[in-house]
């Protein structure tokens, strides 16, 4: 979602004429969009800020944007004085205000809903995978959260506007679309006729225009996953068989504190049923460790749920009390070295799952899709179905197909080899 907000950013200040700096020092506008689900993130944007105002340019605008913005409020004016701009994640098309008037200091972090998509221009060229967003915010308050507070509650598009901005994606040279949204699989648009339109719909639609190849759609709520959401990953190819749908944990009672759906058993059948759909779907999920009160035996029931489902590429995360949020205030916090040691060895295993799928893909052969050189300009970076990295030999011809067939030739914990197969 940031690197959404981020590119639609982008092309705000491209439209009022300003082309990207190539050194902070240059910059007339610096904005930094910002990510708030764990405090580490939060304190990263306060440390950069410190960085920048000392490089920067004296009259240049300094200013967040994001679910930081939304988080600090006006306190980020106090805690760094010469910033310019505070807009949250619902208000950030409001930057224009700034730019026409630089003298003033600007704070908006209101809950503007769909209000920003209708402000943004149209992008007229799209990157390969474009990303679109069907619904914004998340009603499922997980006690850990603080995206229900920054990004507000549940609010999805009409379908006719997603439409139009993935055509318009399409046009723009897309042939990936990911659905986005907190809550993607929540999607749920009520029209003027009562009708309910759901996110299968969407995925049925966008299948049907030739220029798209490939379909994805991130994060998915356990119990959201309805039958006729499970139904597109039988009947529609493009869509990927690649799913990330969060546990969060594998024990019961953590779950139960942090609010969400408890049942080990549910939660299997949900996967059990996209299996049966799709026999080569893959599942990721994100993980907390050091939940307040998670105990030994809690945190063993997450490493057999990781080990039983098998998921690739997953993270995982030390839990971070964040402000708003009902477990930041629950008793028996984990100390930082225990939730350290349980990070350590669930990442292991998760590495572990990850390493052997990737070495049973070797000697498959995949349509994956170009995400552009490497950082040495002498290979190509592609993905896979399952969205693992495949790195492919530069030719010397300097073809490099938006999809092409990959042989896997070789493979690690992080990324896969390949060589074009034509
Ligand atoms: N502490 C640690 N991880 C968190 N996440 C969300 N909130 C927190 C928190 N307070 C993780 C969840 C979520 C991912 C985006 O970030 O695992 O799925
Ligand atoms: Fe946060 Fe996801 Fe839970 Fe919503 S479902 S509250 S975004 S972790």
């Amino acid at each position: 979602m940031n690197v959404y907000d981020g590119q639609r950013l982008a092309a705000l200040l491209e439209k009022r004429g300003m082309a990207p700096a190539t050194d902070v020092a240059d910059a007339d506008v610096i904005l930094l969009n910002t990510c708030a689900v764990r405090a580490k993130a939060t304190d990263k944007v306060y440390s950069a800020l410190g960085r920048i105002r000392r490089v920067k340019k004296p009259d240049a605008l300094m200013g967040i944007v994001g679910c930081v913005a939304r988080e600090s409020g006006g306190d980020a004016f106090r805690r760094v004085p010469d910033l310019n701009f505070v807009l949250g994640p619902q208000s950030y098309h409001k930057i224009i205000d700034i730019l026409d008037n630089p003298d003033t200091k600007l704070l908006n972090i209101d809950m503007g809903g769909l209000e920003k998509f209708d402000a943004l221009p149209p992008m007229t060229k799209s990157p390969l995978v474009a990303y679109i967003p069907v619904q914004e915010g998340c009603n499922h308050c997980c006690t850990y959260c603080i995206v229900p507070y920054t990004r507000g509650r549940e609010i999805s598009r009409a379908p006719i506007d997603v439409m139009r901005d993935v055509k318009t994606a399409v046009d723009g040279g897309a042939i990936e679309i990911c659905f986005l949204g907190q809550n993607v699989n929540g999607y749920n648009y009520i029209d003027e006729n009562g009708v309910t339109h759901r996110l299968s719909e969407l995925i049925r639609e966008t299948a049907k225009i030739d220029a798209v190849k490939r379909i994805r759609f991130t994060s998915s709520y356990p119990t959201e996953m309805t039958d006729d959401l499970i139904d597109m990953f039988r009947l529609e190819p493009k869509l990927l068989p690649f799913l990330n749908m969060p546990i969060q944990s594998g024990s019961p009672d953590v779950l139960t504190r942090m609010n969400r759906p408890s049942d080990a058993n549910q939660y299997i059948d949900i996967v059990t049923r996209l299996r049966a759909a799709r026999p080569d779907i893959q599942i990721s999920s994100d993980f907390i460790v050091g939940f307040p009160g998670e105990t030994d035996t809690d945190f063993d029931q997450t490493m057999a749920i990781a080990k039983h489902i098998g998921y690739i590429n997953s993270y995982c995360f030390k839990y971070s009390p964040r402000p708003h949020t009902a477990a930041a205030t629950m008793p028996n916090q984990i100390p930082d070295q225990i939730k350290a040691v349980r990070l350590a060895k669930l990442d292991g295993l998760l590495n572990e799952i990850q390493r052997t799928f990737n070495e049973s893909c070797r000697d498959k052969i995949f349509d994956c899709l170009f995400e552009g050189p490497d950082k040495t300009g002498r290979h190509l970076v592609y993905r896979t179905p399952f969205m693992q990295q495949t790195i492919v030999v530069r030719e010397q011809n300097g073809h490099t197909p938006p999809m092409a067939r990959i042989r896997i030739t070789d493979a690690n914990k992080a990324s896969l080899r390949g060589e074009f197969v034509d």
